[in-house]
């Protein structure tokens, strides 16, 4: 299965990269939520791929809607994580893809095709960049930390838009940066190369390979409040774990989603 994923991954990156900087078709999701041409044919090579080795799996992914047979394996896809970067000619983007086993996920990869990075993880068996086993940074005081966060598609309409959050970290980090794909920016903790990160009002597709990126580093992932994850939830904070209690401490202050 981490093979196939893989395979899936590196011919959405594929498309990903021979479209890129030409001119696309652009559509609106919402306000500020976009969708372009690429997402959709990066979903479909991923999903002829998947469906073709495992046809009675089911698949969550952002762009189509595919029916649920009930299966015990759920692949969870984001065929361009970075949307906004991409439509843009912004080189900061990635292909997620997940695989969830009676509601827990087992494997999880992103793909950076610009980089051509590969981060992936496996359950209990650590997270790699491509060859190469990961591990979270050491870092061990949030002001010598640095962050990453993203705000929500909502955030013109709703209070609840992490500004006020991000005006914290700023303060109490080093740095915090948007980077625009919430799945490298796990991938980044796990990796060591960002200390902490946090979000709200993600979907599935965008945390579930990446969340299992940073556990699988050594790194820790929960709520706001430090309670259990959950890929269908609202709220995403990942750390390298000696930062976590600090940045939760930070959370309190702001508005959180219901
Ligand atoms: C978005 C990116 C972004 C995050 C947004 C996501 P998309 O995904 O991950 O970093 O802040 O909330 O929706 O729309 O580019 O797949
Ligand atoms: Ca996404
Ligand atoms: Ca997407």
């Amino acid at each position: 299965m981490k093979d196939i994923a893989i395979e899936a991954a590196l011919s959405a990156g594929k498309v990903l990269m021979q479209r890129f900087g030409t001119a696309l078709t652009v559509e609106h999701k919402g306000d500020v939520d976009l969708v372009t041409e690429v997402d959709r044919a990066s979903e479909d090579v991923i999903v002829s791929i998947l469906r073709g080795t495992f046809p009675r799996h089911d698949i969550l992914a952002e762009e189509g809607q595919y029916v649920d047979s009930g299966s015990r394996y759920r692949w969870i896809v984001d065929p361009l994580d970075g949307t906004t970067n991409y439509a843009h000619g912004f080189p900061w983007f990635a292909v997620s893809i997940a695989l969830e086993v009676e509601n827990e996920v087992t494997l999880g990869v992103v793909y950076n095709p610009f980089s051509r990075e590969l981060f992936w993880a496996e359950k209990g068996k650590g997270a790699f960049l491509n060859d190469v086993q990961i591990s979270v940074s050491r870092t061990g005081r949030l002001g010598d930390s640095l962050l990453a966060t993203g705000f929500p598609y909502d955030r013109k309409k709703s209070a609840v838009n992490n500004y006020d959050h991000f005006v914290h970290f700023q303060q109490a980090a080093q740095a915090c940066r948007r980077p625009g794909s919430a799945s490298l920016d796990l991938a980044y903790v796990g990796a060591g190369r960002l200390d902490g990160y946090w979000e709200m009002k993600l979907k599935p597709w965008d945390v579930a390979a990446g969340q299992l990126i940073v556990s699988e580093a050594g790194g820790r992932i929960s709520d706001f409040d430090g309670d259990l994850f959950d890929i269908y939830g609202v709220e995403c904070l990942a750390s390298n774990g000696r930062i976590h209690q600090e940045m939760i401490e930070v959370l309190k202050a702001g508005k959180r989603p219901e």
